[in-house]
């Protein structure tokens, strides 16, 4: 069972998922600072990991206070929550777990807790952030596997596993488990998702793990194995949802979702409430994660193109709608039109 970050005995533990899957190390990181940087350096990646980590990490540089002051435990509250929201800015579950805790925060002030009480409320808060993650990619698991048919082979991008959760089941890589669970007979076909090769990898090691049987292809062979049958549902995972269901994910998703439509194949998305931003009417407001250009011209120390290239490195873009056959979340099923469907998944 794949859990990649933890809160043990008040510090944040992590999987370092930039070593996987030659090493299996975790870090020990003791501070709000640290948990920031480990999000930003890729320590921990997937935008309900980053969600679950910012809380976390949030509640860390709370614990860390040692004033008296209640004015001076806020403003530690609030630069604590501007440093998690400068990681990175296209997963909307860090900027929901922020909001989150501080609604939390402000709750606790209101109720007139002491300082101390304000760091367990905040620490409970985190911990229950990451294991209703858990539980959402249980349902997420439960609905998208009865969508996907038996003996279906399916394509996923990127990591959308349990590595880029809270863990356990993962969003797209949780809709797989979930119809193996069902009985079915699920293979995989994983893009290895350049440059970061999330795919080849996280999703690789994750689908091993658990013995299913998982082929990798480069993300240029997609197209061909649609082309030729080979594949009956594309399944990924988002890093933001738009009210109307554009879709951010890794970049090359739209790609896929492009050639699934041209293929008739059937394109889900999967992922909790916590990815959809019903702020954001349309993907074109999504900001788009730009990161170093260094990820392209090098493979770790190896550099592949000549010094001097002007190189474009968006690490994520945007599918629309239409190219979208379901959104799967851990309240049911969303379908076109998404503006409808997606609004009332959070009607209770
Ligand atoms: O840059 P990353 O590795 O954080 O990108 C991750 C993805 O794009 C995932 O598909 C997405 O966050 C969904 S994770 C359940």
């Amino acid at each position: 069972m794949i859990i990649p970050v933890k809160w043990i005995d008040g510090a944040v533990e992590m999987l370092d998922q930039r070593l996987l899957p030659n090493e299996e190390k975790w870090l020990t990181l003791r501070s709000a600072d640290e948990v920031a940087d480990g999000i930003r350096d890729m320590v921990v990646r997937g935008a309900p990991a980053i969600g679950v980590s910012a809380a976390y990490g949030i509640a860390l540089g709370v614990k860390n206070f040692v004033g008296t002051s209640l004015i001076d435990l806020e403003e530690e509250f609030e630069y604590v929550c501007e440093t998690m929201g400068k990681t990175r800015p296209t997963a909307v579950n860090l900027f929901w777990a922020i909001d989150r805790m501080k609604r939390t925060f402000q709750k606790a002030k209101k109720d007139d807790k002491t300082i101390s009480e304000i760091k367990q409320i905040l620490i409970a808060d985190a911990k229950a952030i990451h294991e209703e993650d858990i539980e959402s990619q249980r349902l997420i698991a439960k609905f998208g596997g009865e969508l996907i048919e038996d003996n279906s082979t399916v394509l996923t991008h990127c990591n959308a596993g349990a590595l880029a959760t809270g863990g356990v089941w993962g969003t797209a890589l949780g809709v797989i488990r979930g119809a193996v669970n069902q009985g079915k007979n699920i293979s995989v076909i994983a893009d290895e998702t350049r440059p970061y090769l999330q795919g080849a990898r996280l999703t690789a090691w994750e689908l091993l793990q658990d013995d299913i049987p998982v082929t990798l292809i480069t993300d240029n062979m997609s197209g061909h194995m649609m082309q030729k049958g080979k594949v009956q549902a594309v399944v990924v995972g988002a890093d933001r949802i738009a009210a109307n269901g554009d879709t951010a994910n890794k970049i090359g998703t739209y790609m896929v979702a492009v050639l699934a439509k041209a293929n008739n194949i059937p394109f889900y998305v999967a992922a909790p409430l916590s990815t959809i931003d019903l702020q954001c009417s349309t993907g074109d407001e999504i900001p788009i994660e730009e990161r170093n250009i260094r990820e392209i011209t090098h493979i770790q120390d190896i550099q592949l193109a000549p010094d001097g290239i002007s190189v474009s490195n968006f690490a994520f873009d945007v599918t629309p709608n239409n190219l979208i056959n379901a959104i799967i979340t851990e309240k049911g099923v969303a379908r076109a039109p998404f503006t409808e469907s997606l609004r009332n998944m959070f009607d209770d």
